[in-house]
């Protein structure tokens, strides 16, 4: 069975991912560097030429293109779980995680980092804040449907992967 880590931009999935992996003992994979590999361009690149939906259409193709035996950790780019048939995916194969973080936490790290997220890139901090908040508010009817919701501040990571391999 696989896991698919989910949560905000600047949550830290990526390096929770290859914890988790190792951890398990499997491989790890990072949704938007598959996107990039089969693209042949940035993720940045993508939503400047194509757009955003052309980048949505081809991140939900990706995802549903992973195996359904494979026993993989996957971290998934912050919108990618946001839509039924991508949710009804993971439902079906494999256990899902929701790395919470807070938004102050997450305007912190984000404002540092805009430049490689084309999301926000062209956002002044002000309006950075109000957009963490809407779109964590919009995705939060998917984020909180996974299995697990991991906040990093109210359990071990130990006690994290105890839970996972209970359930797989
Ligand atoms: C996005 C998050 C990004 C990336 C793209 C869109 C989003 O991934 O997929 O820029 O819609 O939240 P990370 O969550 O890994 O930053």
């Amino acid at each position: 069975m696989n896991v698919f880590l989910i949560g905000f931009m600047g949550s830290g999935k990526t390096s929770l991912g290859k914890k988790i992996a190792n951890k398990l003992n499997r491989t790890f994979i990072d949704l938007d560097d598959l996107i990039e590999g089969k693209e042949g361009k940035s993720i940045s690149e993508l939503f400047s030429e194509k757009g955003e939906n052309y980048f949505r259409q081809i991140e939900k193709s990706v995802l549903l293109s992973q195996s359904k035996d494979k026993e993989v950790v996957v971290s998934l780019g912050g919108g990618a779980c946001c839509n039924e048939e991508s949710w009804k995916f993971m439902e079906n194969n494999g256990l899902i995680i929701y790395l919470k973080e807070k938004p102050e936490i997450l305007f912190g790290r984000l404002k540092q980092n805009k430049n490689q997220r084309p999301l926000i890139a062209h956002l002044p901090d002000e309006d950075l804040k109000e957009f963490i908040d809407k779109k964590l508010s919009e995705r939060s009817i998917y984020y909180d449907k996974a299995h697990f919701v991991y906040e990093k501040d109210k359990s071990s990571f130990k006690f994290l992967v105890k839970q996972i391999n209970d359930f797989l």
